[in-house]
C-alpha cells in the first residue's frame, strides 16, 4: 500500500531538481502523475525515470505556465488523462535575483509571472476538477524567502512572489474547506538543486544561516510533500511548513 494509491497528481516543474524527485516519490507511493515543464527534454527524462522505476506517469512539455491558454489546455488534458484530479503540486519556479536598485521591471514581472501567476493559473483551472471530485489537495511551493528577507543574494521579486504564495494558500484553504479541498504551502530553504546559482562565498553564507550547517536535498522537501498530500495529513490545511534546516529558528 502506498500513501497516495490511486490519486491523480499534477506536478509542475517536473524537469527540475525537486520536481523530478517529486514525480519519483509520488509515483512510488502509488499516485498517477501528470508532469509538465517548460523544458520538454528534461520533462521527458523524468517520465523515463519514473517509468523505469515502475511508476505511472504522463508528461506534457513544453508547457509555459505563464501562458494562460497553455495552462488551460494542460490542465484539461491532465484531468482527461486519468479522469479527474486529486492533487495539484505547484512546484515550478524560476526567479530573477538582483538588488532592488538594479532590478528591471522585466525581471520583476517575469519572476511574479513564473512564481505567482503560475500558481494561480494552474489552481484556477484545476479547481472545478477538485470540486467535482469532492476532495483534493493543493500543495504550493513557496520559499524561506517568502518568510524573511535575505541580504545575499538580494531577491525582492522572489520574496514578493513567494510571500504571496503563502497568502494565496491560506485563502485557498478557506475557500476549499467546504469542498474538502486542503491547501498547504511548503517553504524550502537552500536546496542543492539551485546551489549552482550562487558563487562559493554566497553558498557559504547560506550554509551559515542554517542551524544544520548544510544545504538540503530535494528528497528532504519532497518526502514532506508526500505526507502533506496524503490522507495522513487530513487535518492539516492553511499552513506553511518551512523545510529549511532551521534558518528561521534563530
Ligand atoms: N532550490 C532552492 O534552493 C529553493 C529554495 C526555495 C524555494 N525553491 C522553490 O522550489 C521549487 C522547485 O525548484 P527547484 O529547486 O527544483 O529548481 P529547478 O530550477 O531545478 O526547477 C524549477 C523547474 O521549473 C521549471 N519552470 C520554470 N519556469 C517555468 C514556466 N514558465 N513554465 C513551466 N515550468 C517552468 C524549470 O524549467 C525547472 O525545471 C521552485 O518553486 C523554487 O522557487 C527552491
Amino acid at each position: 500500500m502506498g500513501l497516495l494509491d490511486g490519486k491523480v497528481a499534477v506536478i509542475t516543474g517536473a524537469a527540475g531538481g525537486q520536481g523530478r524527485v517529486a514525480c519519483l516519490a509520488f509515483a512510488r507511493e502509488g499516485a498517477r502523475v501528470v508532469a509538465c515543464d517548460l523544458d520538454p527534454a528534461g520533462n521527458e527524462e523524468t517520465v523515463v525515470a519514473v517509468r523505469a522505476a515502475g511508476g505511472d506517469i504522463t508528461g506534457f512539455g513544453p508547457v509555459d505556465l505563464t501562458d494562460r491558454a497553455a495552462v488551460e489546455r494542460f490542465v484539461a488534458a491532465a484531468a482527461a488523462r486519468y479522469r479527474g484530479l486529486d492533487i495539484v503540486y505547484n512546484n515550478a519556479g524560476g526567479p530573477r535575483f538582483g538588488p532592488i536598485a538594479e532590478m528591471s521591471i522585466e525581471d520583476w514581472r517575469l519572476t511574479i509571472a513564473v512564481e505567482l501567476d503560475s500558481v494561480f493559473l494552474v489552481t484556477r483551472y484545476a479547481w472545478p476538477h477538485l470540486v467535482s471530485r469532492g476532495a483534493g489537495v493543493i500543495l504550493n511551493v513557496s520559499s524561506v524567502g517568502g518568510m524573511i528577507g535575505f541580504p545575499e543574494p538580494p531577491m525582492a521579486a522572489h520574496v514578493a512572489a513567494k510571500s504571496a504564495v503563502i497568502g494565496l494558500t491560506r485563502q485557498l484553504a478557506v475557500e476549499g474547506a467546504p469542498h474538502r479541498i486542503r491547501a498547504v504551502s511548503i517553504s524550502p530553504g537552500a536546496i542543492l538543486s539551485r546551489q549552482g546559482d550562487l558563487d562559493p562565498p554566497a553558498q557559504a553564507a547560506v550554509t551559515g544561516r542554517t542551524l544544520l550547517k548544510r544545504w538540503g536535498r530535494p528528497d528532504e522537501v519532497v518526502e514532506a510533500a508526500v505526507f502533506l498530500a496524503s490522507d495522513r495529513a487530513s487535518y492539516i490545511t492553511g499552513v506553511n511548513l518551512p523545510i529549511e534546516g532551521g534558518v528561521t529558528a534563530w
